[in-house]
């Protein structure tokens, strides 16, 4: 009998999903390889998108075209440059997720993805494969650049306008990595052991924000354990949770690997296997031809899929030109990471710069500049500004003969850099994970003297990178060299006595230790790691084109081991074997396990209730002007509650302001933090003397707290508290609330069944 071929409709999925042999239902639930393959022989065709991560399969009987996912998310990573092809198909690099969440600001998230997205469109991909939003739940984790905060609320707003702006396009995106994915160390067999509330109320809460306002095409399940399941086989997170408790309506996909368990994934809700492989699809048709996978499971899947396949622009056939604006995008970028960098520390006014201030650049990282991590998170771009050559643009001069030095250190320390050369899998494998950054290097004995004498003021760029595959160190790394060290009480004796300014910049991807040090610097400009145009946006602040208004969306301690995560934490400890998952080993603590043990008390939340003084606390950021806030207000109505605050301009230039509403709840039931940011929103740029009222909404649901013992959260009645913050140490005013009753909000069950 002939078989049916409907070809594929957005109206008659069902009616192609009934056409569909079993090898087509099991192709489609594995990713295919973007190659064309004609009776299993490659035909030699190119890649549609090179350099893409993945694809979904091709039915080409059907009218199922293949669809084509690419990380990641500072930007779409491809092939730039691709064999008999003389055109190049760079990307922009945008800010980092860390920078973006800096921001506080959703509309300026939204623009940049809009951009983004954009790309995504005109380079013919059709999802990419971000954001990262595993919240920071320790500073060392390796992938903390791409990631947004350490906490929930903050993640899940600024995901949700990630999202916004990229599927503004016609394309979907993949929130990642679901979940619990919190360090680089072992990662792929890890289990992340946390408490149900930890899980709710911190590590789900962002994505729960992100999937209920944004509505993301696609879901990456983590390589992790979750509480012993493997997260793209557990039942529990990804149905009941993630689809019953969230509504989620999207395809869930696994995080890049091969596990064995192929049949519990499908049966879990996971619902494509990335990046694919044929003994997958060989397991699921035996599975399905044993029973073990009902036809309801792997129908319920490929229907998911085939919903997802007819929103896509390859489905549409949309013409992609592949030359989206990339000089219009830089300038957003550029735009985006002025506006979103923190200002750290800023003693008598030393910033801004008047701008015919002779310059003595210091650190490696002022040529070697870091626009974004390594990994998959990592950008081609065609360029990337140094610090140098944005001063030199902006028209500051610059000491020539320290440059100089600069220039032949890094020129000798590249030739080493690149002697891991070579085409074999491994040696690409070290360039692709280490993009090793260059370290700081000595300064000769005698020159600081006449450096100070012959500039006017000294800007010191410290730097480092990190990405995916391993965490970050704490000696070196967390913690300055001792060359860093070295050069800024170096650099800060030496200008200090004659009386000059000694700037810090630092372009780093994670947070570091600051507090011993901080005193030596006059101010401090924390651009985290900033995109292709991240060094002309710094030199736009410095020259206070752009006055500053970004916070820190997670806390810097004084010390490593006040993180409450710190002893529990593998940093960067080697892993002493490859764990074998399928042979009985020893089981290694941080290693084969991690016990989250802090619970809810990540980042600032430990912080403050327990009274311990950090260097610079959550929410921090100095601008060049100054702030009044006055007349708080809570109301409190059926429709939800409403928080004001009126902010004003109190200093001599024109500024914008991100103000926190931190609320703490009534004593009694469950141990609660101290507060916890529960809304936030920053003002437009106020001209001095200027205010403006900002409304911040949220509802009783949004106070929850998640009960163990009755599996529900629950918002208790009673009197609050709300503070109107700038930040998580600085509280500008408050007004207190009434909840009047208590309400219960039931989870379908707990993520381990
Ligand atoms: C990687 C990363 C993930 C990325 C994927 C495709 O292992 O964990 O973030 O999107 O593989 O490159």
């Amino acid at each position: 009998m002939a078989l049916a071929q409907p070809r594929l409709r957005p109206d008659n999925v069902d009616e192609v999903l009934k056409a569909m042999t079993l090898e087509e239902k099991a192709t489609l639930l594995v990713g295919a390889a973007q190659a064309k393959v004609v009776n299993g022989v490659p035909t030699g065709e190119a890649p549609k998108v090179q350099g893409a991560a993945g694809a979904t399969a091709e039915i080409e009987r059907l009218g199922i075209p293949m669809t084509i996912l690419a990380d990641g998310p500072a930007g779409i990573r491809i092939e730039p440059i691709r064999p008999g092809d003389d055109k190049t198909y760079y990307a922009t690099a945008f800010p980092v997720g860390t920078l973006l969440a800096s921001s506080w600001d959703v509309d300026l998230v939204r623009k940049v993805t809009e951009a983004m997205g954009n790309e995504v469109l005109e380079y013919g991909a059709d999802v990419l494969l971000a954001p990262g939003m595993n919240i920071h739940r320790n500073p060392l984790c390796g992938r903390n650049f791409e990631y947004f905060s350490e906490d929930p609320l903050l993640s899940g707003k600024i995901a949700s306008a990630y999202v916004q702006g990229i599927q503004s396009n016609g394309v979907g995106v993949s929130i990642k990595h679901f979940a619990v994915n919190n360090q680089e160390q072992n990662r792929e067999w890890g289990d992340s052991r946390v408490g149900e509330r930890a899980l709710r109320e911190i590590y789900l809460k962002n994505f729960e924000i992100c999937v209920r306002e944004s509505n993301p095409w696609t879901v990456m399940s983590s390589y992790n354990k979750l509480n012993g399941i493997f997260t793209q086989q557990n039942y529990g997170l990804l149905t009941n949770i993630l689809r019953h408790d969230w509504g989620f309506s999207g395809i869930v996909m696994t995080d890049w690997g091969c596990k064995v368990g192929t049949v519990d994934a499908v049966k879990a809700g996971n619902d494509l296997m990335e990046p694919g492989a044929p003994i997958e699809i060989q397991r699921i048709i035996d599975a399905v031809n044993s029973g073990e996978i009902s036809t309801d499971e792997l129908d319920r899947n490929v229907h998911n899929i085939l919903q997802y396949i007819v929103k896509t622009p390859s489905f549409k056939g949309y013409k992609y030109s592949n030359a989206p604006d990339l000089k219009a995008h830089a300038e957003i970028a550029r735009r985006a990471a002025a506006n979103s960098m923190i200002l750290l520390r800023n003693m008598d006014n030393t910033l801004p710069f008047k701008g015919s201030e002779k310059v003595a650049l210091f650190g490696i990282s002022s040529i070697d500049f870091v626009s974004g991590g390594t990994g998959s998170g990592d950008v081609n771009e065609e360029y990337t500004v140094n610090m140098e050559q944005a001063l030199l643009g902006a028209g500051f001069s610059i000491d020539e003969e320290l440059s100089q030095y600069y220039h032949r250190c890094y020129d000798k320390a590249h030739a080493q850099k690149d002697l891991v050369t070579g085409d074999d899998p491994v040696s690409k494998m070290i360039m692709w994970f280490n993009g090793s950054k260059i370290p700081e290097v000595e300064l000769p004995e005698d020159c600081l003297g006449f450096l100070a004498d012959r500039n006017d003021v000294a800007l010191v760029v410290l730097g480092r990178n990190a990405g995916e595959g391993s965490d970050r160190k704490l000696r070196d790394d967390f913690e300055l060299t001792s060359v860093e060290s070295a050069l800024l009480t170096r650099v800060s004796n030496a200008f200090r006595a004659v009386g000059k300014k000694v700037v810090v910049v630092l372009n780093i991807g994670g947070v570091i230790e600051t507090a011993s040090w901080k005193n030596r610097a006059d101010a401090i400009l924390l651009p985290w790691s900033p995109g292709q145009e991240g060094a002309n946006a710094v030199t736009d602040v410095l020259l206070g084109k752009v006055n500053p208004s970004g916070k820190l969306p997670m806390t810097f301690p004084i010390s490593y081991f006040d993180v409450p995560s710190a002893t529990n934490f593998p940093y960067g400890k080697e892993v002493n074997e490859t764990p074998n998952p399928w042979a009985p080993k020893k089981v290694r603590e941080n290693i084969d396990y991690t016990d989250y043990d802090e619970g809810i008390y990540v980042g600032y939340r430990h912080y403050t209730t327990n009274n311990i003084e950090v260097s610079y606390p959550f929410g921090y950021g100095m601008s060049y002007t100054t702030f009044e806030y006055s007349k708080p207000m809570v109301k409190v109505a059926a429709e939800g509650i409403t928080a004001t605050i009126t902010v004003t301009n109190t200093g001599s230039v024109a500024g914008r302001e991100a103000v926190q509403l931190y609320v703490s709840a009534p004593a009694g039931g469950l141990d609660k933090p101290k507060m916890e940011l529960r809304s936030f929103a920053k003002t437009a740029l106020l001209a001095p003397g200027e205010s403006q009222s900002l409304s911040m909404n949220f509802t009783p649901y949004d106070l929850a707290s998640f009960n163990e013992a009755s599996n529900a959260f629950e918002t208790a009645s009673g009197a609050y508290t709300a503070f109107f913050a700038a930040s998580a140490d600085d509280i500008r005013e408050k007004a207190a609330f009434k909840i009047a009753k208590a309400s219960s909000y039931p989870v379908w069950t707990d993520s381990s069944k």
